[in-house]
């Protein structure tokens, strides 16, 4: 997870404990507790130089680290999306991830096929999971930026993007090299065609978004857990 804003109901709701200076100098931090019967383990980004830390290099660092020193059985990158209106999403609806997480604000000239430039790092098939949780699904994509320029939404367009967010792209890479099972679960804080300005559509429903994503990961969570414990 990211932001602490974001991640902050769901560590609430286990009591899970802050493990200080597990990553050394690294800002990334780790919440950790037994649920179950097993280990769950809430990592985000932290902070630096006085604010929380967003975006691919960090997620890239933290997933890097949380893979190496913690080697998680699978990923959940949970955490909040902008969407589209056109696509029938509204503020706190809550998806999983659906096909490969791609890239929207990569523009490389000689890469005729994208295949640098979108990524498209593949995600666990969370079709059976969606049925089951009454979840949405929808594929993932990600940039550096939380507005969005018309090049990025000719991308996005283009390639079926629903779920535009800052991490899931990067956290997708990571699992990829080190082939780890990776679900994202991304709860809509804005409406990208809805006319109003990002980011104070974000500031505004980025509490009630993160509370919906807490319900959702919990019921994840029970059933990765308790009611199919052999899925990983
Ligand atoms: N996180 C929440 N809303 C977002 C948006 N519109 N773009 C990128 N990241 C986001």
């Amino acid at each position: 997870m990211a932001m602490q804003a974001e991640a902050k109901p769901l560590i609430e709701r286990y009591g899970l404990q802050n493990i200080e200076g597990f990553f050394g100098e690294v800002p990334t931090e780790l919440y950790r507790g037994i649920i179950a019967g097993k280990e769950l383990c809430i990592v985000t980004l932290g902070r630096q130089h006085g604010v929380d830390l967003v975006g691919c290099e960090a997620a890239t660092l933290a997933t890097t680290l949380a893979i190496n020193m913690l080697h998680p059985d699978m990923i959940i990158n949970a955490g909040t999306c902008g969407a589209f209106k056109a696509n029938g999403s509204e503020i706190g609806d809550v998806y999983l991830s659906e096909g490969p997480v791609m890239f929207h604000d990569r523009r490389i000239g000689d890469d005729p096929l994208g295949i640098q430039s979108l990524g498209n790092y593949p995600t666990y098939d969370a079709h059976q999971m969606a049925a089951d949780l009454r979840l949405k699904l929808g594929k993932c994509t990600t940039g550096s930026s939380l507005d969005c320029l018309d090049e990025d939404l000719a991308i996005i367009k283009r390639e079926g993007g629903m779920l535009k967010d800052m991490e899931a792209g990067a956290v997708a890479f990571v699992a990829s090299v080190y082939k780890t099972p990776l679900i994202c679960v991304k709860s809509v804080t804005d409406l990208i065609d809805g006319g109003e300005k990002t980011i104070d559509e974000f500031r505004r429903n980025l509490s009630m978004a993160s509370n919906a994503l807490r319900d959702a990961c919990t019921k994840i969570i029970q059933y990765l857990f308790v009611d199919q414990p052999t899925l990983f």
